[in-house]
Protein backbone atom coordinates (compact mmCIF):
# COMPACT_ATOMS: atom_id res chain seq x y z
CA UNK A 1 0.00 0.00 0.00
CA UNK A 2 2.73 2.63 1.25
CA UNK A 3 4.81 2.62 -2.10
CA UNK A 4 2.06 3.56 -4.22
CA UNK A 5 0.56 6.12 -1.95
CA UNK A 6 4.58 6.98 -2.07
CA UNK A 7 4.89 7.28 -6.21
CA UNK A 8 1.78 9.38 -6.53
CA UNK A 9 2.49 11.80 -3.99
CA UNK A 10 5.93 12.08 -5.65
CA UNK A 11 4.50 12.61 -8.90
CA UNK A 12 1.89 14.65 -7.30
CA UNK A 13 4.73 17.29 -6.17
CA UNK A 14 6.77 16.62 -9.36
CA UNK A 15 3.87 17.80 -11.12
CA UNK A 16 3.43 20.56 -9.41
CA UNK A 17 7.38 21.61 -10.19
CA UNK A 18 7.23 20.93 -13.61
CA UNK A 19 3.86 21.71 -14.51
CA UNK A 20 5.04 24.85 -15.87
CA UNK A 21 8.10 25.61 -17.74
CA UNK A 22 10.40 28.37 -16.66
CA UNK A 23 12.08 31.08 -18.70
CA UNK A 24 15.50 31.66 -18.53
CA UNK A 25 17.83 35.07 -18.50
CA UNK A 26 21.01 34.24 -18.98
CA UNK A 27 23.52 37.34 -18.95
CA UNK A 28 26.57 37.27 -19.24
CA UNK A 29 29.22 40.15 -18.28
CA UNK A 30 32.22 40.23 -20.89
CA UNK A 31 35.57 40.69 -19.00
CA UNK A 32 34.31 40.99 -15.93
CA UNK A 33 36.75 40.38 -12.46
CA UNK A 34 35.91 37.90 -9.86
CA UNK A 35 36.47 40.73 -7.69
CA UNK A 36 33.98 43.64 -9.54
CA UNK A 37 30.83 43.33 -7.61
CA UNK A 38 29.84 45.62 -5.12
CA UNK A 39 29.61 42.72 -2.60
CA UNK A 40 33.06 41.83 -2.97
CA UNK A 41 34.77 45.38 -3.74
CA UNK A 42 32.80 48.31 -1.70
CA UNK A 43 34.56 50.94 -4.38
CA UNK A 44 31.83 49.62 -6.31
CA UNK A 45 28.36 50.73 -6.96
CA UNK A 46 26.22 47.45 -8.24
CA UNK A 47 23.37 47.57 -5.70
CA UNK A 48 20.83 45.09 -8.20
CA UNK A 49 23.51 42.51 -8.67
CA UNK A 50 24.71 42.41 -5.04
CA UNK A 51 21.18 42.22 -4.25
CA UNK A 52 20.03 39.51 -6.75
CA UNK A 53 23.34 37.46 -5.43
CA UNK A 54 22.49 37.70 -2.22
CA UNK A 55 19.22 36.53 -2.42
CA UNK A 56 19.83 34.17 -4.83
CA UNK A 57 22.74 31.32 -5.04
CA UNK A 58 26.51 32.29 -5.63
CA UNK A 59 28.78 30.03 -7.01
CA UNK A 60 32.45 30.11 -5.86
CA UNK A 61 33.70 27.00 -8.45
CA UNK A 62 31.97 28.02 -11.34
CA UNK A 63 34.41 28.18 -14.05
CA UNK A 64 34.01 29.17 -17.73
CA UNK A 65 37.01 29.46 -20.54
CA UNK A 66 39.93 31.85 -20.82
CA UNK A 67 38.62 33.98 -23.66
CA UNK A 68 34.86 35.12 -25.63
CA UNK A 69 34.58 32.86 -28.08
CA UNK A 70 35.43 29.29 -26.16
CA UNK A 71 33.22 30.40 -23.56
CA UNK A 72 30.26 31.21 -25.49
CA UNK A 73 31.11 27.94 -27.78
CA UNK A 74 30.56 25.88 -24.61
CA UNK A 75 27.67 27.58 -22.91
CA UNK A 76 25.18 27.10 -26.06
CA UNK A 77 26.92 23.41 -27.47
CA UNK A 78 27.47 21.95 -24.03
CA UNK A 79 31.29 21.12 -25.24
CA UNK A 80 34.62 21.83 -24.01
CA UNK A 81 36.30 23.89 -27.33
CA UNK A 82 39.18 22.20 -27.98
CA UNK A 83 36.57 18.75 -29.33
CA UNK A 84 36.01 21.00 -32.01
CA UNK A 85 38.55 23.72 -33.11
CA UNK A 86 36.94 26.49 -30.59
CA UNK A 87 40.17 26.29 -27.74
CA UNK A 88 41.98 29.33 -29.16
CA UNK A 89 41.63 32.91 -28.15
CA UNK A 90 38.61 34.24 -30.42
CA UNK A 91 37.01 34.13 -33.84
CA UNK A 92 38.73 37.31 -35.13
CA UNK A 93 36.63 39.75 -37.03
CA UNK A 94 36.01 38.63 -40.83
CA UNK A 95 37.38 35.59 -40.31
CA UNK A 96 36.08 32.14 -42.14
CA UNK A 97 35.19 30.73 -38.76
CA UNK A 98 32.25 29.83 -36.78
CA UNK A 99 31.31 27.41 -34.01
CA UNK A 100 30.71 24.07 -35.84
CA UNK A 101 27.03 23.45 -37.13
CA UNK A 102 26.77 19.98 -36.93
CA UNK A 103 26.37 20.84 -33.46
CA UNK A 104 23.19 21.13 -31.51
CA UNK A 105 22.79 24.54 -29.89
CA UNK A 106 20.90 25.56 -26.57
CA UNK A 107 17.85 27.19 -28.02
CA UNK A 108 17.58 25.36 -30.28
CA UNK A 109 16.55 22.33 -27.81
CA UNK A 110 14.78 25.18 -26.06
CA UNK A 111 12.62 25.98 -28.97
CA UNK A 112 11.72 22.40 -29.47
CA UNK A 113 10.37 22.53 -25.82
CA UNK A 114 8.13 25.52 -26.97
CA UNK A 115 10.22 28.35 -25.96
CA UNK A 116 10.52 31.45 -27.38
CA UNK A 117 14.26 32.30 -27.96
CA UNK A 118 15.70 35.98 -27.86
CA UNK A 119 19.94 37.37 -27.94
CA UNK A 120 20.57 40.50 -27.65
CA UNK A 121 23.98 41.54 -27.42
CA UNK A 122 27.10 40.29 -28.73
CA UNK A 123 27.24 36.92 -30.72
CA UNK A 124 31.03 36.91 -31.11
CA UNK A 125 30.73 32.52 -32.64
CA UNK A 126 31.08 33.53 -36.35
CA UNK A 127 28.95 35.01 -39.44
CA UNK A 128 31.02 34.32 -42.28
CA UNK A 129 27.91 32.48 -43.78
CA UNK A 130 24.30 32.36 -43.39
CA UNK A 131 23.85 29.37 -41.22
CA UNK A 132 26.61 30.53 -38.71
CA UNK A 133 23.98 33.70 -37.79
CA UNK A 134 22.42 33.55 -34.72
CA UNK A 135 18.78 33.61 -36.26
CA UNK A 136 20.12 30.17 -37.68
CA UNK A 137 21.52 28.45 -34.37
CA UNK A 138 17.84 28.17 -32.51
CA UNK A 139 17.56 32.25 -31.80
CA UNK A 140 13.80 33.84 -33.04
CA UNK A 141 15.45 37.27 -32.54
CA UNK A 142 19.10 39.27 -32.47
CA UNK A 143 19.79 42.30 -31.86
CA UNK A 144 23.12 43.43 -31.19
CA UNK A 145 26.77 43.26 -32.44
CA UNK A 146 28.42 40.20 -34.09
CA UNK A 147 32.33 41.02 -33.41
CA UNK A 148 33.84 40.25 -30.06
CA UNK A 149 34.89 44.07 -29.67
CA UNK A 150 33.90 47.13 -30.88
CA UNK A 151 33.07 50.94 -30.43
CA UNK A 152 29.82 51.39 -28.25
CA UNK A 153 28.81 54.40 -29.74
CA UNK A 154 29.83 54.37 -33.39
CA UNK A 155 29.24 50.27 -33.69
CA UNK A 156 32.76 50.05 -35.67
CA UNK A 157 34.48 47.12 -35.23
CA UNK A 158 37.78 46.27 -37.16
CA UNK A 159 37.02 48.92 -39.69
CA UNK A 160 33.48 47.70 -40.02
CA UNK A 161 29.83 48.52 -39.07
CA UNK A 162 28.69 45.85 -36.48
CA UNK A 163 25.36 46.47 -35.54
CA UNK A 164 22.45 44.27 -36.54
CA UNK A 165 18.93 43.19 -36.11
CA UNK A 166 17.96 39.63 -36.53
CA UNK A 167 20.26 38.88 -40.17
CA UNK A 168 19.99 42.64 -41.36
CA UNK A 169 22.78 45.10 -40.94
CA UNK A 170 20.80 48.39 -38.74
CA UNK A 171 22.87 52.29 -39.85
CA UNK A 172 20.20 53.53 -37.59
CA UNK A 173 22.03 53.02 -34.55
CA UNK A 174 25.64 54.46 -35.12
CA UNK A 175 26.22 57.75 -32.45
CA UNK A 176 23.94 55.71 -29.77
CA UNK A 177 25.15 53.88 -26.78
CA UNK A 178 25.37 50.27 -26.95
CA UNK A 179 24.19 50.60 -23.22
CA UNK A 180 20.70 51.95 -23.97
CA UNK A 181 19.60 50.18 -27.20
CA UNK A 182 20.15 46.67 -25.00
CA UNK A 183 18.16 48.11 -22.51
CA UNK A 184 15.32 49.49 -24.21
CA UNK A 185 15.38 45.81 -26.45
CA UNK A 186 15.81 44.01 -23.22
CA UNK A 187 12.67 45.65 -21.61
CA UNK A 188 11.20 45.43 -24.98
CA UNK A 189 10.93 41.80 -25.08
CA UNK A 190 10.90 41.29 -21.82
CA UNK A 191 7.18 43.27 -22.27
CA UNK A 192 6.35 41.06 -25.08
CA UNK A 193 6.42 37.90 -23.04
CA UNK A 194 3.40 35.96 -21.72
CA UNK A 195 2.96 33.40 -18.88
CA UNK A 196 1.45 31.39 -21.80
CA UNK A 197 4.85 30.65 -23.40
CA UNK A 198 8.55 30.16 -21.55
CA UNK A 199 11.55 32.40 -22.45
CA UNK A 200 14.84 31.98 -23.05
CA UNK A 201 16.72 35.54 -23.07
CA UNK A 202 20.18 35.65 -24.02
CA UNK A 203 21.98 38.82 -23.22
CA UNK A 204 25.89 38.70 -23.86
CA UNK A 205 26.41 42.44 -22.84
CA UNK A 206 29.31 44.29 -24.25
CA UNK A 207 30.11 46.15 -20.53
CA UNK A 208 32.15 46.38 -19.07
CA UNK A 209 34.74 45.36 -22.00
CA UNK A 210 37.15 47.64 -23.50
CA UNK A 211 37.15 50.10 -25.12
CA UNK A 212 36.17 51.73 -21.82
CA UNK A 213 33.09 53.97 -22.69
CA UNK A 214 31.39 54.24 -19.85
CA UNK A 215 28.37 56.94 -19.89
CA UNK A 216 28.58 59.74 -17.56
CA UNK A 217 25.76 59.29 -15.58
CA UNK A 218 27.22 56.10 -14.16
CA UNK A 219 30.71 57.56 -13.87
CA UNK A 220 29.33 60.19 -11.41
CA UNK A 221 29.23 57.46 -8.96
CA UNK A 222 33.16 57.44 -8.81
CA UNK A 223 33.76 61.36 -8.86
CA UNK A 224 34.77 61.60 -5.56
CA UNK A 225 36.86 58.44 -5.56
CA UNK A 226 40.60 58.07 -5.34
CA UNK A 227 40.43 55.96 -8.19
CA UNK A 228 43.12 56.13 -11.99
CA UNK A 229 40.78 56.90 -14.69
CA UNK A 230 40.98 53.72 -16.00
CA UNK A 231 39.24 52.41 -12.88
CA UNK A 232 36.84 55.19 -13.20
CA UNK A 233 35.58 54.47 -16.65
CA UNK A 234 35.45 50.49 -16.12
CA UNK A 235 33.78 51.17 -12.94
CA UNK A 236 31.68 53.37 -14.90
CA UNK A 237 30.51 50.18 -17.28
CA UNK A 238 29.88 48.03 -14.60
CA UNK A 239 27.21 50.48 -13.05
CA UNK A 240 26.00 50.45 -16.53
CA UNK A 241 25.59 47.12 -16.17
CA UNK A 242 23.82 46.63 -12.73
CA UNK A 243 21.24 49.38 -14.81
CA UNK A 244 20.84 47.05 -17.67
CA UNK A 245 20.22 44.19 -15.32
CA UNK A 246 17.64 45.77 -13.18
CA UNK A 247 15.77 47.12 -16.32
CA UNK A 248 15.46 42.97 -17.06
CA UNK A 249 14.64 42.60 -13.27
CA UNK A 250 11.89 45.62 -13.16
CA UNK A 251 10.21 44.44 -16.31
CA UNK A 252 10.00 40.71 -15.10
CA UNK A 253 7.87 41.92 -11.99
CA UNK A 254 6.10 44.40 -13.78
CA UNK A 255 5.04 41.87 -16.10
CA UNK A 256 4.29 39.44 -13.17
CA UNK A 257 6.90 36.57 -15.13
CA UNK A 258 10.06 37.21 -12.35
CA UNK A 259 8.27 34.36 -9.73
CA UNK A 260 8.69 32.26 -13.06
CA UNK A 261 12.23 32.95 -14.14
CA UNK A 262 15.62 31.77 -13.51
CA UNK A 263 17.76 34.80 -13.54
CA UNK A 264 21.44 33.39 -14.17
CA UNK A 265 24.52 35.79 -14.14
CA UNK A 266 28.27 35.12 -15.45
CA UNK A 267 31.18 36.64 -15.86
CA UNK A 268 32.40 35.46 -19.67
CA UNK A 269 36.03 34.74 -18.53
CA UNK A 270 38.53 36.65 -16.22
CA UNK A 271 39.33 40.41 -16.22
CA UNK A 272 41.65 41.64 -18.84
CA UNK A 273 45.39 42.64 -17.74
CA UNK A 274 45.97 45.94 -16.08
CA UNK A 275 42.18 46.95 -15.74
CA UNK A 276 39.94 44.80 -13.45
CA UNK A 277 40.91 42.27 -10.65
CA UNK A 278 40.45 38.84 -10.23
CA UNK A 279 41.36 39.04 -6.74
CA UNK A 280 42.30 36.92 -4.43
CA UNK A 281 43.03 34.52 -7.66
CA UNK A 282 46.24 34.00 -9.84
CA UNK A 283 46.54 35.34 -13.24
CA UNK A 284 43.62 37.19 -16.11
CA UNK A 285 41.74 36.52 -19.15
CA UNK A 286 43.13 34.58 -21.70
CA UNK A 287 45.21 32.42 -19.24
CA UNK A 288 44.64 29.16 -17.21
CA UNK A 289 45.34 30.28 -13.87
CA UNK A 290 42.19 30.38 -11.56
CA UNK A 291 41.51 33.97 -12.04
CA UNK A 292 41.21 33.50 -16.06
CA UNK A 293 38.23 30.87 -15.65
CA UNK A 294 36.85 31.38 -12.75
CA UNK A 295 33.50 32.85 -12.87
CA UNK A 296 31.79 36.04 -10.85
CA UNK A 297 28.31 34.41 -10.95
CA UNK A 298 25.41 33.53 -9.42
CA UNK A 299 21.72 32.40 -10.28
CA UNK A 300 18.78 34.14 -8.40
CA UNK A 301 14.92 32.82 -8.60
CA UNK A 302 12.22 32.68 -6.50
CA UNK A 303 11.92 28.99 -7.58
CA UNK A 304 15.01 27.97 -6.37
CA UNK A 305 14.71 25.50 -3.22
CA UNK A 306 17.80 26.88 -1.23
CA UNK A 307 19.22 30.19 -1.63
CA UNK A 308 21.11 32.67 0.27
CA UNK A 309 24.07 30.77 0.60
CA UNK A 310 27.20 30.48 -1.34
CA UNK A 311 27.93 27.28 -3.34
CA UNK A 312 31.29 25.60 -3.93
CA UNK A 313 30.16 22.85 -6.00
CA UNK A 314 32.31 22.07 -8.91
CA UNK A 315 30.16 23.29 -12.26
CA UNK A 316 32.10 23.99 -15.63
CA UNK A 317 30.55 26.01 -18.87
CA UNK A 318 29.53 23.44 -20.31
CA UNK A 319 26.99 22.26 -17.68
CA UNK A 320 25.02 25.10 -17.87
CA UNK A 321 23.42 23.63 -21.41
CA UNK A 322 22.06 20.19 -20.36
CA UNK A 323 20.47 21.74 -16.66
CA UNK A 324 18.45 24.61 -18.74
CA UNK A 325 17.16 21.69 -20.62
CA UNK A 326 16.50 19.66 -17.94
CA UNK A 327 14.85 23.28 -16.31
CA UNK A 328 12.88 23.09 -18.75
CA UNK A 329 11.40 19.49 -18.93
CA UNK A 330 13.99 18.08 -21.43
CA UNK A 331 16.93 16.27 -21.79
CA UNK A 332 20.22 16.00 -24.22
CA UNK A 333 20.28 12.34 -25.31
CA UNK A 334 23.36 10.83 -24.05
CA UNK A 335 24.27 10.07 -27.70
CA UNK A 336 25.03 13.66 -28.70
CA UNK A 337 28.40 12.84 -26.52
CA UNK A 338 27.93 16.57 -24.77
CA UNK A 339 30.53 17.21 -21.98
CA UNK A 340 28.23 19.23 -19.56
CA UNK A 341 26.33 17.57 -16.97
CA UNK A 342 23.13 17.85 -15.85
CA UNK A 343 23.39 20.36 -12.45
CA UNK A 344 20.01 20.49 -11.74
CA UNK A 345 20.33 18.99 -7.94
CA UNK A 346 23.45 21.35 -7.42
CA UNK A 347 21.59 24.71 -8.51
CA UNK A 348 17.98 24.13 -7.21
CA UNK A 349 18.53 22.06 -4.39
CA UNK A 350 22.06 22.59 -2.87
CA UNK A 351 23.04 18.99 -3.31
CA UNK A 352 26.59 17.95 -4.17
CA UNK A 353 28.05 18.68 -7.70
CA UNK A 354 27.81 15.71 -9.89
CA UNK A 355 31.03 16.79 -11.25
CA UNK A 356 34.62 15.18 -10.16
CA UNK A 357 37.10 16.80 -12.82
CA UNK A 358 37.25 19.13 -15.30
CA UNK A 359 39.34 20.07 -17.96
CA UNK A 360 40.45 23.90 -18.32
CA UNK A 361 41.70 23.79 -21.83
CA UNK A 362 43.97 21.73 -24.18
CA UNK A 363 44.96 23.54 -26.93
CA UNK A 364 48.70 22.74 -28.78
CA UNK A 365 48.32 25.34 -31.82
CA UNK A 366 50.48 28.49 -30.77
CA UNK A 367 48.94 31.79 -32.25
CA UNK A 368 50.30 35.15 -32.14
CA UNK A 369 53.70 33.19 -32.24
CA UNK A 370 52.71 31.90 -28.41
CA UNK A 371 50.10 29.06 -27.49
CA UNK A 372 48.89 32.54 -26.29
CA UNK A 373 46.13 31.52 -24.00
CA UNK A 374 48.08 28.42 -22.09
CA UNK A 375 48.25 25.29 -23.27
CA UNK A 376 46.94 22.58 -20.64
CA UNK A 377 45.43 22.48 -17.61
CA UNK A 378 43.01 19.71 -15.73
CA UNK A 379 41.40 19.32 -12.58
CA UNK A 380 40.01 16.58 -10.09
CA UNK A 381 37.85 17.52 -6.99
CA UNK A 382 41.16 18.68 -5.55
CA UNK A 383 44.05 18.95 -7.31
CA UNK A 384 45.36 20.98 -10.29
CA UNK A 385 48.10 20.61 -13.06
CA UNK A 386 49.16 22.88 -15.15
CA UNK A 387 51.14 21.78 -17.82
CA UNK A 388 52.94 24.11 -20.74
CA UNK A 389 52.75 27.42 -21.33
CA UNK A 390 49.89 28.54 -18.55
CA UNK A 391 49.47 32.55 -20.29
CA UNK A 392 51.05 35.21 -20.37
CA UNK A 393 49.70 36.89 -17.14
CA UNK A 394 50.10 34.90 -14.12
CA UNK A 395 48.89 38.24 -11.75
CA UNK A 396 51.93 38.06 -9.79
CA UNK A 397 54.10 40.68 -11.75
CA UNK A 398 53.81 41.63 -15.18
CA UNK A 399 53.75 38.46 -16.79
CA UNK A 400 54.64 34.35 -16.21
CA UNK A 401 57.08 34.61 -13.49
CA UNK A 402 59.71 32.86 -15.30
CA UNK A 403 59.74 34.83 -18.40
CA UNK A 404 59.95 38.18 -16.14
CA UNK A 405 63.37 37.35 -14.89
CA UNK A 406 65.05 37.27 -18.26
CA UNK A 407 66.25 40.33 -19.34
CA UNK A 408 65.96 39.91 -22.76
CA UNK A 409 62.40 39.66 -22.62
CA UNK A 410 62.20 42.13 -19.94
CA UNK A 411 63.04 44.40 -23.32
CA UNK A 412 60.53 42.76 -25.70
CA UNK A 413 58.06 43.02 -23.40
CA UNK A 414 58.20 46.98 -22.80
CA UNK A 415 57.34 47.29 -27.06
CA UNK A 416 54.21 45.22 -26.46
CA UNK A 417 50.49 46.92 -26.14
CA UNK A 418 48.37 46.13 -23.64
CA UNK A 419 46.50 43.88 -25.71
CA UNK A 420 50.12 42.10 -27.13
CA UNK A 421 51.04 41.57 -23.42
CA UNK A 422 47.53 39.70 -23.02
CA UNK A 423 47.65 37.60 -25.80
CA UNK A 424 51.05 37.98 -27.83
CA UNK A 425 52.21 39.32 -30.61
CA UNK A 426 51.03 38.28 -34.51
CA UNK A 427 54.94 38.84 -35.23
CA UNK A 428 57.87 40.02 -33.52
CA UNK A 429 60.71 41.71 -35.31
CA UNK A 430 63.42 38.78 -36.37
CA UNK A 431 65.90 38.96 -33.25
CA UNK A 432 62.98 39.49 -30.74
CA UNK A 433 61.29 35.97 -32.64
CA UNK A 434 64.62 34.22 -32.13
CA UNK A 435 64.51 35.10 -28.02
CA UNK A 436 60.80 34.26 -28.09
CA UNK A 437 61.48 30.89 -29.59
CA UNK A 438 63.98 30.06 -26.90
CA UNK A 439 62.63 31.04 -24.32
CA UNK A 440 59.03 29.63 -24.89
CA UNK A 441 60.71 26.10 -25.95
CA UNK A 442 61.21 26.01 -22.14
CA UNK A 443 57.50 26.44 -21.07
CA UNK A 444 56.05 25.01 -23.82
CA UNK A 445 55.16 21.19 -24.04
CA UNK A 446 55.11 19.20 -27.24
CA UNK A 447 52.89 16.30 -28.41
CA UNK A 448 55.93 14.11 -27.47
CA UNK A 449 56.39 15.54 -23.92
CA UNK A 450 52.26 14.86 -23.37
CA UNK A 451 52.95 11.09 -24.28
CA UNK A 452 55.54 10.68 -22.07
CA UNK A 453 54.23 12.56 -19.28
CA UNK A 454 57.29 15.15 -19.55
CA UNK A 455 58.08 19.00 -19.48
CA UNK A 456 57.43 21.86 -17.44
CA UNK A 457 54.49 21.10 -15.27
CA UNK A 458 52.79 22.08 -12.06
CA UNK A 459 50.33 20.43 -9.57
CA UNK A 460 48.57 22.86 -7.17
CA UNK A 461 46.20 21.83 -4.19
CA UNK A 462 43.15 24.01 -4.36
CA UNK A 463 41.60 23.51 -1.75
CA UNK A 464 44.69 24.18 0.39
CA UNK A 465 45.91 26.44 -2.08
CA UNK A 466 43.50 28.09 -3.89
CA UNK A 467 45.35 30.85 -4.93
CA UNK A 468 48.31 28.40 -6.79
CA UNK A 469 51.36 29.46 -4.90
CA UNK A 470 52.90 26.20 -4.30
CA UNK A 471 54.13 23.63 -6.73
CA UNK A 472 53.71 20.39 -5.60
CA UNK A 473 54.73 18.80 -8.78
CA UNK A 474 58.27 17.59 -6.94
CA UNK A 475 56.49 17.10 -3.90
CA UNK A 476 58.08 13.72 -1.98
CA UNK A 477 54.64 13.25 -0.74
CA UNK A 478 52.94 9.89 -2.23
CA UNK A 479 49.66 11.49 -2.13
CA UNK A 480 50.83 14.55 -4.21
CA UNK A 481 52.54 11.58 -6.69
CA UNK A 482 49.96 10.01 -7.13
CA UNK A 483 47.55 12.92 -7.97
CA UNK A 484 50.06 14.06 -10.63
CA UNK A 485 49.98 10.44 -12.48
CA UNK A 486 46.42 10.71 -12.43
CA UNK A 487 45.73 14.17 -13.90
CA UNK A 488 48.47 13.39 -16.48
CA UNK A 489 46.71 10.23 -17.48
CA UNK A 490 43.65 12.11 -17.63
CA UNK A 491 44.96 14.34 -20.46
CA UNK A 492 46.64 11.43 -22.10
CA UNK A 493 43.68 9.45 -22.25
CA UNK A 494 40.68 9.86 -23.70
CA UNK A 495 41.34 13.65 -23.83
CA UNK A 496 44.68 12.93 -25.59
CA UNK A 497 43.04 11.69 -28.50
CA UNK A 498 42.05 14.61 -29.68
CA UNK A 499 45.52 16.51 -30.32
CA UNK A 500 47.04 17.18 -33.37
CA UNK A 501 48.62 14.36 -34.54
C1 LIG B 1 13.36 40.10 -35.86
O1 LIG B 1 12.73 38.84 -35.73
C2 LIG B 1 11.69 38.81 -34.77
C3 LIG B 1 11.21 37.39 -34.64
O2 LIG B 1 10.90 36.85 -35.89
C4 LIG B 1 10.59 39.78 -35.17
O3 LIG B 1 9.58 39.79 -34.18
C5 LIG B 1 11.17 41.17 -35.32
O4 LIG B 1 10.18 42.04 -35.81
C6 LIG B 1 12.35 41.15 -36.28
N1 LIG B 1 12.93 42.48 -36.31
C7 LIG B 1 13.14 43.14 -37.42
C8 LIG B 1 13.63 44.54 -37.30
O5 LIG B 1 12.96 42.64 -38.51
C1 LIG C 1 44.90 57.92 -3.60
O1 LIG C 1 45.42 56.66 -3.97
C2 LIG C 1 46.82 56.65 -4.09
C3 LIG C 1 47.22 55.29 -4.67
O2 LIG C 1 46.57 54.24 -4.01
C4 LIG C 1 47.44 56.94 -2.74
O3 LIG C 1 48.85 56.94 -2.85
C5 LIG C 1 46.95 58.28 -2.23
O4 LIG C 1 47.43 58.52 -0.95
C6 LIG C 1 45.43 58.34 -2.24
N1 LIG C 1 44.98 59.68 -1.92
C7 LIG C 1 44.03 59.93 -1.03
C8 LIG C 1 43.63 61.36 -0.88
O5 LIG C 1 43.50 59.05 -0.38
C1 LIG D 1 3.52 34.87 -9.55
O1 LIG D 1 3.03 35.88 -8.72
C2 LIG D 1 1.78 36.37 -9.08
C3 LIG D 1 1.33 37.46 -8.13
O2 LIG D 1 2.39 37.97 -7.41
C4 LIG D 1 0.75 35.26 -9.12
O3 LIG D 1 -0.47 35.76 -9.62
C5 LIG D 1 1.23 34.13 -10.00
O4 LIG D 1 0.36 33.05 -9.94
C6 LIG D 1 2.61 33.68 -9.56
N1 LIG D 1 3.08 32.64 -10.48
C7 LIG D 1 3.66 31.53 -10.05
C8 LIG D 1 4.17 30.59 -11.11
O5 LIG D 1 3.83 31.26 -8.90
Amino acid sequence: MKLPILIALVGFFQGIHTSKQPNFVWIFADDLGYHDIGLRNPDLHTPTLDKLATKGVQFKNNYVMHACSPSRHSFMSGRYPFTSQMQKDVIFPVSPDCSPLKLKFLPEYLKELGYGTHAVGKWHLGYCREDCMPTSRGFDSFYGTLDGEGDYLTHMSAGFYDWHTNGTVDRSKSGQHSQDLHTAALADIIERQTEEKPFFLYFAAQNPHTPLQAKKKDMKKYKNQNLSDTLKKYYGLITGLDGMVKTIKDTLEKKNLLNNTYIIFLADNGADVGIGSNEPFRGTKSTLWEGGVKSLSFIYSPLLKKTGYENDGLIHITDWMPTLVSLAGGSVPESEGIDGINQVAMVTDARKSERKDMVYNLDMESQFGLPSSGQIAVRDERYKLLWGFPGQNDGYGLTTTYLAKVEEFKVIYKSLTTREKRAGRFTYPEDDQKVMNRLLAELTVSVDDIERGTGFMRLFDLIKDPYETYDLSTSDEPEHQEALHKLITFVQTPVGHYLPG
